[in-house]
């Protein structure tokens, strides 16, 4: 029988981190110990099962394509949980609960992308059918909020992002718009797909031998920001999507879905002449205001 002692490990352990300069890192260090330490216990954990998961990190953290890392992250719900986190923090330090919820940013942003009219196309040439979106950037009380920033992101009407498509990539459905002067906003694209995550490395493993299901819902990424307002990472879920209630990453929020009209070919709402049947999409982005609290 062993006479380690396994609570002084742990101990031991935490109180090494206990005197960090930097008090928060102390915080963060000395409770990860004690959560892996209770993990290691809690399953028995075994050598070479060890020896796996340092095997799975390390792979995971080789694959240079894209963030795997941060696919890990999600879909293991630790994205989500620090993006609720954030907002609810957000939303004590400001009083303003009626911000539109966030979710995850996903492996898929790309800085950069260019700015458009309102009105631009920013599915031409992907495949999927056209819709156009179109709503208000406003604070916590409606009021609208001009010349905010959109910058959207999409996969296509297949499932796949730009990013997955040619080496090298090159940039499609994404663009950034300003909100005209009375905060409203419109853009065209596609209806995008549901789509699998990315599962040709070390995370799609993990989803096969755990038998989860690679699925994510049709979704837009946007992230919308105005002089004065948090920042907002978010989705637009199609409501009409398989997979809406079992995101792989667990970022669909029910404030976040949209019902979707499809429309015969004809003269759409904003002008513009359609030769195919197209739809269309309304949402109001409410965003918070910064305030000191917020801002520390
Ligand atoms: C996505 O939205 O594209 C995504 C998000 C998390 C993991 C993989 C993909
Ligand atoms: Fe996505």
């Amino acid at each position: 029988m062993s006479n380690y002692n396994q609570d002084k490990l742990t101990a031991d352990v935490v109180a090494a981190f206990s005197k960090s300069p930097d008090p928060r890192l102390g915080e963060i260090m000395m409770s990860l110990v004690k959560h892996l330490h209770a993990f290691a216990r809690e399953v028995d954990l075994k050598p070479e099962e060890w020896q796996a998961g340092l095997k799975f990190m390390e792979e995971t953290c080789r694959i240079t394509n894209r963030p795997e890392i941060i696919v890990l992250s999600d879909t293991l719900g630790l994205s989500m949980m620090v993006v609720s986190l954030a907002q609810a923090r957000a939303g004590q330090a400001s009083g303003a609960t009626e911000a539109t919820e966030a979710t995850v940013e996903g492996p898929f942003y790309w800085p950069g992308a260019p700015d458009l009219p309102l009105g631009a196309d920013i599915g031409e040439g992907v495949p999927g059918e056209p819709a156009l979106y179109m709503g208000r950037v406003t604070d916590v009380d409606g009021k609208p909020l001009a010349n905010a920033l959109l910058d959207v992101w999409s996969g296509d009407g297949e499932g796949m992002y730009d990013m997955q498509l040619s080496d090298p990539p090159t940039m499609k459905a994404r663009g950034r718009f300003r909100t005209d002067a009375e905060g409203r906003y419109w853009f065209w694209s596609i209806l995008p797909n549901f789509y699998p995550i990315p599962d040709d490395g070390t995370v799609g493993r993990m989803f096969r031998a755990t038998g989860r299901s690679i699925y994510r819902p049709g979704h837009v990424h946007l992230m919308v920001s105005a002089e004065g307002h948090v920042p907002l990472t978010t989705h637009l879920f199609i409501a009409s999507s398989p997979y809406l209630h079992e995101d792989a990453v667990f970022g669909k929020r029910d404030s976040l879905v949209v019902e979707t009209d499809r429309h015969p070919p004809g003269k759409s709402v904003v002008g513009r002449e359609m030769k195919v049947p197209y739809h269309s999409a309304s949402y109001d982005f409410r965003l918070a205001p910064i305030t000191e609290k917020v801002a520390a």
